[in-house]
C-alpha cells in the first residue's frame, strides 16, 4: 500500500504552522490550483459580530471547471473522470474520460451561454444523479454563473422557493428520475414548481429515460439536443477568489432555509486539500463517496474535491436496497472501489438486513471507509470496521457541515488512532474550542462537554448566506462572540479527542437530512385542519432521528387514523419525502409558558420516552397538558 500522505509527525508539523501562519501554510496550499492570476493576498477575515466579513485570496483570478478538467489534460484525457453506475444493474456503467468530460462540460457551458445566461447569474440544477448533473455545475462554473442544486427528492413547493429566492433564471431538469427501480416525475414537478416562479424562468430538460413529459415550447429546451449542434470549445471565464461558486439551501432552527453562499478559491481549494488527505487519495485509485449531488457532502466530496485532484470518482444513480442489500458491496466489487464513503444511516440500515449481503461480495479493494451527516454509534461503526473494512480499512468518521464546505474535524489515516464514534481531530487550520453553553466562556480543561465553535477562518467557510448578510451573521456569529458557533453538542476526552454528540438547536438529523424543526411545522400549519403544531426529534434505530408532531387540532375536527396519513402526505407535498413525519400524536394543547412560548424541552423528553427527567413544569401555564401528552405518547412503548 501508498505510505499515506500525511503521518502522525507531518500532521502535527502541518497543523501547526497552519495555525502560527495561516497566510505561509494557505498560500503555499493555493499552489495546489492552477490560477490566472496568483493571489498576493491570503487572509482577510473577521468573526466580530456585526463586522463579519470573510475572504481569502481576494487578489487570485481562477476558474474552476478549469482546474477541474483542462489542466489535467492531456495527461488525464484518456482516464476515467466519472464513472457512473446506473440505478439498474443490469444496465451497462459509463466511464467518462477526462476528454469527455471535457467536451459535454464545454457544450453545456455554450447551450448555457446561448441561453442568456451570464456571469453571476443564477442556475437552479434539480436533477438526480446522472453525469448530466456534474457537467450542469462544472459548466456554469466554467461561465461564472452560481449553481443552486435542489435535491431531486424535493417537492415543487421547496424547488418554488428555492429558484424564487435566489432568483434563477434557468432550471435544468430531467424527464424522469430512476431509483430503486421506481420513477420520480421530476420534470412534472418542475412544471408545477414553475407555476409559482416568474414566467421569464426558462427550463432546461435533460431526457434522461425517455420518458414522456408535457412541453412549453418556448419555455422548455432540450439539453441534449443542443449540447450536440454546439460548439465543443468554451473558453474558461476568470473570476475572482471571492466570486460565489455555487448557493446552497440548508435548514437552520427558524425560519426558511438559508442559502448557503460558497467562494470560488477558497472552497475548491479546501475541498481538494481535504478530499487528498482525509481520503488519502493516490493517483490511479477509485473513489465512491454514496452522498446525493443535492447535498454538500456530493458539491465537495464526488464532484469539486475528486475533479480537482484529477480523480476517478463514481456517481451512482440508484439505492443501497435495490435489487437487494447487497448493491453497495456488489458495486464496490465491480469498480474495484479504494476509498468508500457513506452515512451511517446507510451503515445501520444494511447492518440490519444480515451479513449474508456482504459475504458474498468481493471487497478486497477496499483500502479506507469514510462516514458524514450524523454521529455514529459504535454498534454500526464496529461493524462497518469488521465485515466491510475486515478490520483492515482506517474509518474516517468526517464531521463538517454545508456551511464549512469541507471537513472539519477527522482522524487522518496513517497519522491517527481512531474511536469509534469519535471525530477526533481537527484538519490543518481548524480551531475548536468547547464552550460553556450559557457563558460561552472556553473550557480548556479535558475531559469536558459543551458547545462546539470554531475560533478562526479557514478557506472553505460559508461567505454569506444569499441576500442577507445580517441573517448569516445571526445565526453563526450573535450566541458567541467571537467564534463561528456550528450548532453542536460535543465531548473532548481525557486525550483531547473531539466527539460530536449531535445538534443542541432545533435543527435534526432524519437519515443524515439535515432539517428544521419549524419548517415541518410550518407545513403543518398550512393545512386547514391543524391549529397549531409542534416538531421535535427522537431517537430511531435506523434513521438516528425520526420525526415526532404533536399536533392541535381545529375545535370542529374530529382526529382519525385517516387525517393522519393525509397529514403526512400533506407534508411530503409541501417539502417532500424526506420530511414525512415517522409519529403523529393528537395534542389537546401544548405545552406552554405563560408567556405562549413551546417548552420543546418537554416534548422532546416525551418524545423520547424519558419521562423522569421532564424537569420543572412549574412554569407552564397549564401543567396538566403534560399527563396527557404522556398518557397518549404516538406507540407508546
Ligand atoms: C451532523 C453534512 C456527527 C452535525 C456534511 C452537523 C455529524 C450536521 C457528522 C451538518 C459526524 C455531520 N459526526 N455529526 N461525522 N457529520 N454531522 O449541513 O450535526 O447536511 O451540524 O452537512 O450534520 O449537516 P449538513
Amino acid at each position: 500500500m501508498a505510505k499515506a500522505h500525511v503521518d502522525v509527525a507531518r500532521y502535527d508539523e502541518m497543523y501547526a504552522r497552519s495555525i502560527s501562519d495561516p497566510d505561509g501554510f494557505w498560500g503555499e496550499q493555493a499552489q495546489r490550483l492552477d490560477w490566472m492570476a496568483r493571489p498576493t493576498k491570503i487572509k482577510d477575515t473577521n468573526f466580530d459580530f456585526g463586522n463579519v466579513s470573510i475572504k481569502w485570496f481576494e487578489d487570485g483570478v481562477l476558474n474552476v471547471a478549469y482546474n477541474c478538467i483542462d489542466r489535467h489534460l492531456p495527461a488525464r484525457a484518456e482516464q476515467t473522470a466519472i464513472i457512473f453506475e446506473p440505478d439498474n444493474p443490469e444496465d451497462p456503467a459509463q466511464h467518462i474520460t477526462y476528454a469527455e468530460l471535457y467536451d459535454k462540460v464545454n457544450r453545456m457551458a455554450n447551450v448555457l451561454l446561448s441561453q442568456g445566461v451570464m456571469r453571476g447569474d443564477r442556475v437552479v440544477i434539480y436533477l438526480p444523479m446522472i453525469p448530466e448533473a456534474a457537467y450542469a455545475m462544472l459548466a456554469c462554473a466554467r461561465i461564472g454563473a452560481i449553481h443552486s442544486i435542489v435535491f431531486a427528492g424535493f417537492s415543487p413547493d421547496a424547488l418554488a422557493n428555492r429558484i424564487n429566492d435566489c432568483g434563477a433564471k434557468i432550471v435544468i431538469t430531467a424527464d424522469t428520475a430512476p431509483r430503486g427501480g421506481r420513477r420520480t416525475a421530476l420534470k412534472s414537478n418542475t412544471d408545477a414548481a414553475l407555476l409559482h416562479c416568474s414566467d421569464k424562468v426558462r427550463c432546461l430538460v435533460v431526457k434522461h429515460t425517455g420518458d414522456q413529459t408535457s412541453w412549453i415550447d418556448g419555455r422548455d429546451v432540450d439539453v441534449k439536443a443542443l449540447m450536440e449542434t454546439a460548439a465543443p470549445d468554451c473558453p474558461p471565464r476568470p473570476m475572482n477568489a471571492e466570486d460565489p461558486l455555487f448557493i446552497l439551501y440548508t435548514s437552520g432552527s427558524t425560519g426558511k432555509p438559508k442559502g448557503v453562499v460558497h467562494s470560488s478559491g477558497g472552497y475548491l481549494l479546501y475541498a481538494a486539500l481535504t478530499h487528498e488527505v482525509v481520503f488519502d487519495y493516490h493517483e490511479g485509485d477509485i473513489y465512491w463517496c454514496t452522498a446525493d449531488v443535492g447535498w454538500v457532502t456530493g458539491h465537495s466530496y464526488i464532484v469539486y474535491g475528486p475533479l480537482a485532484n484529477g480523480a476517478t470518482t463514481l456517481m451512482f444513480e440508484g439505492v443501497p436496497t435495490w435489487p437487494d442489500a447487497s448493491r453497495f458491496w456488489q458495486v464496490c466489487e465491480k469498480h474495484k472501489v479504494n476509498q468508500f464513503y457513506t452515512a451511517p444511516t446507510a451503515i445501520r440500515a444494511l447492518m440490519g438486513q444480515g451479513d449474508a449481503f456482504v459475504d458474498g461480495c468481493d471487497l478486497s479493494s477496499l483500502k479506507l471507509l469514510g462516514t458524514v451527516g450524523e454521529p455514529i454509534n459504535p454498534e454500526a461503526w464496529n461493524w462497518y470496521n469488521d465485515k466491510i473494512g475486515k478490520g483492515n480499512c482506517p474509518i474516517v468518521d468526517t464531521w463538517w457541515q454545508t456551511e464549512t464546505g469541507g471537513h472539519l474535524m477527522t482522524p487522518l489515516p496513517g497519522a491517527h488512532a481512531t474511536k469509534p464514534g469519535a471525530a477526533m481531530k481537527p484538519f490543518f487550520g481548524i480551531q475548536p474550542v468547547v464552550l460553556e453553553p450559557t457563558s460561552g466562556v472556553e473550557i480548556s480543561e479535558r475531559p469536558t462537554e459543551g458547545v462546539l465553535a470554531i475560533k478562526d477562518s479557514w478557506p472553505g467557510q460559508m461567505r454569506t448566506v444569499w441576500g442577507d448578510h445580517e441573517r448569516f451573521e445571526q445565526t453563526y456569529f450573535q450566541q458567541y462572540k467571537g467564534y463561528y458557533f456550528s450548532g453542536d453538542g460535543c465531548r473532548a476526552d481525557e486525550d483531547g479527542d473531539y466527539w460530536i454528540t449531535g445538534r443542541v438547536d432545533d435543527v435534526i438529523n432524519v437519515s443524515g437530512h439535515r432539517m428544521g424543526t419549524a419548517e415541518v411545522e410550518s407545513a403543518l400549519v398550512a393545512h386547514a385542519k391543524v391549529a397549531e403544531a409542534a416538531v421535535v426529534g427522537y431517537p430511531h434505530a435506523v434513521k438516528g432521528q425520526g420525526i415526532y408532531c404533536y399536533v392541535t387540532l381545529m375545535n370542529d375536527v374530529e382526529p382519525s387514523e385517516d387525517l393522519k396519513k393525509e397529514l403526512r402526505s400533506w407534508v411530503r407535498t409541501e417539502i417532500g419525502p424526506i420530511a414525512s413525519p415517522d409519529l403523529i400524536q393528537w395534542a389537546p394543547g401544548l405545552p406552554k409558558t405563560r408567556s405562549g412560548k413551546i417548552m420543546r424541552r418537554i416534548l422532546r423528553k416525551i418524545a423520547e420516552n424519558d419521562y423522569g427527567a421532564l424537569g420543572d413544569t412549574s412554569t407552564l401555564a397549564d401543567p396538566s397538558v403534560v399527563d396527557d401528552l404522556i398518557e397518549n405518547r404516538a406507540n407508546k412503548g
